[in-house]
């Protein structure tokens, strides 16, 4: 199960497992379940790792805001240089408020609305990843009637199939409905170059997530980089090339896309051509750097089949259900040796998708024991929901010796909050809130 640097932000000491100093089990005790536990300096080793990797030229690495948005990791990689990509006004606004500085936010996303290119601008970002004619025509519309220059890059499709573990996560194909084809984005060029409103700053592309091999990076940034000559030539002042994110961790044992290889097969590419590197990590930072913490209530046999009912479940962790994503899951104390049986591991949730793991061999464990979902840190919280009327909950944050709850769980009020029973008289609606 797992290599052994899948063990560094969480190892099992004495039979249990810790974060930093804390056990897992103690934090349970004083935060309940389910919970997201970080780890800080495994988040920092991460982004450090760009840094180091990535040295001889310039760059930015753009957080991607939607593998975790919670605040207080936002800032600590803000102070220590990180930029944001981030694709709705909610990041925006998340990013803005942890500190990072509008200079390094670029905003991606298929859909942008007026409103949020709007508030893009009037915040200073550095550029619009741009994703359609349509959207490059609107933010033109937006940029004249603010008297603003609107900075952008054409998100390339450049047509690669990456080897993403699921169809889900490939964006860099054909059919995809991201970016647009090579011969488009020189068009879009060419009419905004015309446009004094528009000021094309780069050129960028996004393949996919989970990648673990380095050379569909070097096939999609070579294809782009391969486009800057004749922009250039016709006028364009690019500085930046982004390259995205996807950047692949273990989950199920296999090796990470190491970033030192990713450096060696793309610098190439770049060196040379003066262009400032944009990486958009977002999982590779915070994903094995997160457990997501549940407490058994149940175990029940169906005929041959185990089931262990636990008490989180799709709207903690959706990936094993959306993209047959899979994670490590074990004891958080271990238990003497008990029969291993094939089981699900189920959450209470009212829909048969609602799975963490399938025919997946463990111990049996026992109603009241606490299992650990790994690799969590990233697309946990951030895709968590109130179906079901869930409350969501608590993210705590270990710093060396030092706990943090960087966010509380969900009160029973939070899910009514914003809600109204229109005919109700004030005063005869039971636990009305002001
Ligand atoms: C444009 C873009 N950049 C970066 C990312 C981050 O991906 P990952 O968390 O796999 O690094 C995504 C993921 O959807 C994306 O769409």
């Amino acid at each position: 199960m797992g290599s052994g640097l899948l063990n560094v932000s969480f190892p099992r000491v004495d039979g249990e497992l810790r974060a930093g100093s804390f056990p897992l089990a103690e934090l349970v005790e004083r935060f309940g379940t389910p919970l997201y536990v970080y780890h800080l300096e495994q988040i920092e080793e991460r982004y450090k790792a760009f840094g180091h990797a990535f040295r001889e030229v310039d760059h930015v690495v753009a957080y991607s805001v939607k593998a975790n948005g919670n605040l207080a990791i936002l800032h600590r990689l803000g102070q220590l240089g990180a930029g944001a990509d981030i694709v709705s006004l909610g990041e925006l606004y998340r990013a803005r408020r942890a500190g990072i500085p509008p200079e390094r936010i670029f905003y991606a996303g298929v859909g942008k609305t007026e409103e949020e290119l709007r508030e893009g601008l009037k915040a200073g970002i550095y550029a619009f990843n741009v994703e359609s004619r349509g959207e490059l025509e609107r933010l033109d519309v937006v940029a004249e009637s603010m008297g603003e220059v609107a900075p952008f890059a054409i998100r390339v499709n450049p047509d690669i199939l990456s080897p993403t573990p699921h169809e889900y996560t490939r964006t860099g194909h054909a059919e995809t409905k991201f970016g647009v084809p090579v011969e488009e984005a020189f068009e879009l060029y060419d009419w905004a170059r015309g446009r004094t409103h528009l000021c094309a700053r780069g050129i960028d592309v996004h393949i996919g997530s989970q990648i673990l091999d380095p050379l569909p990076y070097f096939d999609a940034l070579s294809r782009v980089v391969g486009m800057v000559p004749r922009l250039r030539e016709a006028g364009d002042e690019l500085d930046f090339v982004d390259i995205g994110g996807g950047f692949g961790i273990p989950y199920d044992g296999e090796s990470r896309l190491i970033i030192e290889d990713l450096a060696r097969v793309i610098l190439p590419v770049v060196r040379g051509t003066g262009l400032r590197l944009v990486l958009e990590p977002g999982r590779y930072i915070v994903g094995e750097a997160g457990v997501l913490l549940t407490r058994v209530e149940y175990l029940k046999q169906v005929g041959t089949k185990w089931f262990v009912i636990v008490d989180g479940g799709m709207s903690e962790l959706i990936r094993p259900s959306h993209y047959g994503g899979y994670h490590a899951i074990e004891p958080v104390v271990m238990p003497s040796p008990r029969d291993i049986e094939v089981v699900d591991v189920v959450g209470p949730i009212c829909e048969s998708g609602d799975f963490l793991a399938r025919d997946r061999s463990l111990e049996l464990p026992e109603p009241g024991d606490l299992l650990a979902v790994r690799t969590a840190g990233a697309y946990g919280f951030a895709m968590a929901s109130n179906y079901n009327a869930r409350r969501r909950p608590a993210e705590v944050l270990v710093e060396g010796d030092r706990l943090h709850m960087v966010r509380r769980r969900e009160t029973i009020e939070d899910l009514v909050r914003g809600e109204t029973i229109p005919w109700e008289v004030p005063g005869e609606g039971g636990a009305e809130e002001s």
